[in-house]
């Protein structure tokens, strides 16, 4: 499955995904990666991967209707079949997100449904939570929701900061989506319902991706 991945920052999701493309018999190819943002740094990691890198600034758009549009064009010119958000922070208009329904995924550091939008970890400390996690879901309009594909759990340390606790549910995020990308591209995961549902090595369903926290 053609892929194209959209990032804003620093990329380290994309280096995972590019590093799980590399791996012989995975499912997904990457043929664009496009940043909103012309200071990311995951452009230099798409760059050296010897990857398409384009830079679609939003700031150079009306709207967001003339800047999605743009993005559509490009990832329709490349022959994309699946959007993968890796640390995209900007929200899609109902009509791209209606464009790609069930060919979009993004990649959120918390358990969905808790924890949507910024700052998560910080907000988890706050609230005494003892299990946090990260989440790939298809998208849907609405910030941060969508049937979920994959969930990894990560516990909270007595002693975590926002920083420590980012650490460890980013390395989580970066098994995690490698996973879940390789469900969808294959085939394996499918919406039903508003559910994912997914096929087993043996042939039966079952529901989404559960990875539990390391000991
Ligand atoms: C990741 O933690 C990702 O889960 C988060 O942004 C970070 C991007 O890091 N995404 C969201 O919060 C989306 N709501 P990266 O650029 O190193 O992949």
């Amino acid at each position: 499955m053609k892929i194209g991945i959209l990032i804003s920052g620093r990329g380290s999701n994309l280096k995972s995904l590019i590093a799980a493309c590399a791996e012989p018999g995975f499912p997904a190819e990457i043929v664009a990666v496009i940043s909103n943002r012309p200071e990311a740094a995951g452009l230099a990691i798409a760059r050296a991967a010897g990857l398409p890198a384009l830079v679609i600034d939003h700031k150079l758009y009306p709207d967001r209707e003339s800047f999605d549009a743009e993005l559509n064009r490009a990832l329709e010119a490349a022959g994309v079949e699946l959007v993968c958000n890796a640390g995209f922070m900007r929200i899609l208009s109902d009509g791209f997100v209606a464009r790609w329904h069930n060919r979009q995924i993004n990649i959120h550091p918390s358990l969905l449904p808790a924890f949507k939008g910024l700052h998560v970890h910080r907000r988890v400390l706050e609230e005494g939570v003892r299990i946090t996690g990260c989440t790939v879901h298809f998208v849907r309009p609405a910030m941060d929701e969508g049937p979920i594909i994959a969930q990894a759990a990560v516990a909270v340390k007595p002693d975590d900061t926002p920083e420590t606790l980012a650490a460890r549910v980013l390395e989580a995020e970066h098994r995690l989506y490698p996973a879940a990308l390789g469900l969808v591209a294959s085939g394996r995961a499918r919406v039903r319902g508003g559910i994912v549902e997914i096929d087993d090595m043996k042939g039966s369903r079952c529901g989404p991706m559960f990875v539990p926290a390391p000991d």
